[in-house]
Parts: structure tokens; sequence; C-alpha cells
């Protein structure tokens, strides 16, 4: 009898796992896989059952290290790694999705603005990689200044004659996972339960969560709260950065909002339409570029956030920050002129 139970179990959970595996057909390519960040999504995505083959792709080798670690796992993706600029397109050849975690972190006193110089050149490496051998892929990029250097990425795909606004996205979802989680512990309930549109950019002038938009609707965050509660989002990337004595920044953090923002990405890729914060090409608020709740499909972006009903306070907000959005994104379009 207990042998008739374990056989029926075993079918059962050997049904499940089929099903799982019928829907891994997702390549991804994680570019800067040995950072902190990178191993760390490279986990996440060992977990993803959407995915089927995971690339790696770092300049440093001891990305042969995570990538024997994670074949040491049962089950999941397969996982290749790639070490070195020779290998770059190899890397992010025929993945449907590549995300770039490479980055310089910035030290106690940076600004994200700072960063500029030292991560664009990345960027520009992985653009021309793509443009060579993989022009359909989404690409989404969490390397700061986000703000400058998605405009950045864009004006150089174009000038390579394969600038796709639609599959070109910023990981902005670390300002949405901590919007939630600091309403929740205020109102003392489940982040979980609870979502809140963040617009804007990625920046501490640039970052407006419209907790006036908070839903379920039956939450409330009162004016005086909203304003303290902007400033701690605002400030958590350089808290973390401050804390950790310049050593990194947000890396935990980080890399649990890209897996989130990579997770939903996914679905999109597999058919369906799904909607996430990013920052992408969006004329709606009148900066070329703009973050916040975006509808994608399995062609890319679908529509691109439009306007929220927004309280006094975050009408004051938007307005401080379209001109400050407006001059980083010209700033990052013209430092491809710089660049050659
Ligand atoms: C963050 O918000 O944590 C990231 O942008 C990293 C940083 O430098 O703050």
């Amino acid at each position: 009898m207990a042998q008739k139970i374990f056989c029926c179990l075993f079918a059962t959970q050997l049904k499940k796992n089929t099903l799982i595996l019928q829907k891994r057909n997702v390549q991804v390519s994680v570019i800067g896989a040995a950072s902190d960040i990178g191993s760390y999504v490279s986990l996440f995505l060992k977990r993803n059952s959407k995915v089927s083959k995971l690339h790696l792709y770092d300049d440093d080798d001891r990305i042969k290290g995570t990538e024997l670690e994670l074949s040491n796992l049962p089950g999941g993706p397969s996982v290749s790694a790639f070490i070195g600029d020779t290998n770059l397109e190899q890397a992010i050849h025929s993945s449907n999705l590549v995300v770039m975690v490479s980055r310089m972190p910035r030290k106690p006193g940076n600004t994200r603005e700072q960063m500029l110089g030292a991560n664009a050149p990345l960027i520009q490496r992985l653009c021309k990689a793509i443009a060579a051998q993989n022009q359909e892929a989404f690409v989404a990029i969490s390397t700061n200044p986000i703000n400058y250097l998605i405009p950045f990425a864009s004006t150089v795909m174009y000038k390579y004659g394969c600038y796709n606004p639609s599959k070109m996205f910023g990981i902005t979802h670390i300002d949405t996972s901590r919007s939630r989680s600091f309403v929740a512990k205020a109102l003392k309930i489940n982040a979980q339960e609870i979502q809140v549109p963040v617009i804007g950019g990625h920046s501490d002038k640039t970052i407006i969560p419209l907790f006036s938009n908070l839903t379920p609707r039956n939450y409330r965050i009162e004016p005086c709260q909203a304003d303290m509660l902007t400033r701690l989002v605002r400030k958590a990337g350089t808290e973390v950065v401050m804390h950790k004595h310049g050593a990194e920044s947000s890396t935990l953090a980080m890399a649990w909002s890209i897996n989130e923002f990579i997770d939903i990405i996914l679905d999109a890729i597999l058919g369906y339409r799904v909607v996430v914060n990013c920052y992408t090409a969006n004329s709606n608020f009148g900066t070329k570029f703009f973050a916040g709740p975006t509808s994608v499909g399995p062609h890319g972006i679908i529509q691109a956030c439009c306007h929220f009903p927004m309280s006094e306070f975050e009408s004051y907000l938007l307005n401080r920050c379209i001109p400050i959005l407006s001059r980083e994104v010209l700033e990052g379009e013209k430092y491809v002129e710089f660049m050659e």
C-alpha cells in the first residue's frame, strides 16, 4: 500500500516536472556574472523553470568557478561560462534576454552620475556585441547611472543601425522593491500584498514613488508619511554604500530586484502581456526616457508608462524631476561623441 502511494506521488511529481521542463525554452545571458550581483542573479536563474540555457560572461576568469558550482547543482538550465572580450559575442549569441550587471560600484561620497565615465565603456562594448550578434534580444541594463546609460546605449545602438526602443530596458525595479518594503513597515502590512508605482528615473532627485497610487486601494499614506518615505527610498542606495565602507554598493537588494524584473520579463518573452517598472524610451512626460510601470509582451514594450493621478506633493516632485532628467538624458546621448 505504502509503495503504491509512493508510486502515485512519484508519478505526480514526474508529471509536474515534465510540465516545468516543457516551459524551459529561453536562453539568458548575464554579463558581469562573476560580480556579487551577477553571482546572485545567476543563482536565482539556475532555479528559474522558464530558463533552458544560462550564459555567464565576465572578464574575470573566476566566472569558470561560478559555472562549475552552478553546474554541480541538480536540475535547472544548462550553464556555460564565457571569459574575456573575444568571447562576448558568443556569450550573447541566440539569447532571448541579455542582462547587464557589470559595473564599477560607487564609493561613499560619489553620486551615481559620477560613475558615467567608468561604466559607459562597458555598455558600449556590450552594444557593439549585440549589434554584431543578436539584434533581436531583449536588453536589460542595471548599470549606473541608469538615467544616462540607457540614452547612451540607445544612441550607440542607433549608430550601429539596430536600435529597437521596445527592447531596451533600464532596470529600476529596486525602487519599487524599496517603496513596497518601506510602506509595508510603515503600515505594518505584508509587502507581498501591495504595489507602488515608481516613476521618473533612478537617482536621488528623480525617483518618484507614487504612494497615492498604492494598491490595494484600501491602504492610505498620509502626506507627511509620503514625504518621509520618499526620502527613505531616494537615500536607500546611498546609505548602503556608506555602510559598506566603499567595498560595494547594494548587491543583495539589487540582485533580488533584478531577479524579480527578469522573472516578469521572461513571462513577456514566453508570450504573456506583463507590467513591470523600468526606465525606457518614453516621451509621455516631456523627456525622451522615463521610468514607470510599462506594459511588455513577446515583441517588447507594448505601452510605456502614461500619466497617473497624483497628489500635490508627487506633482511637485515630477515638476522638479523633468528638467534634471532631460539634462541627464541629453548628456547620456552626447557622451557617445565623447567616446569616439
Ligand atoms: C542602488 O540604488 O542601490 C543602486 O543604484 C546602487 C547604488 O550605487 O546606489
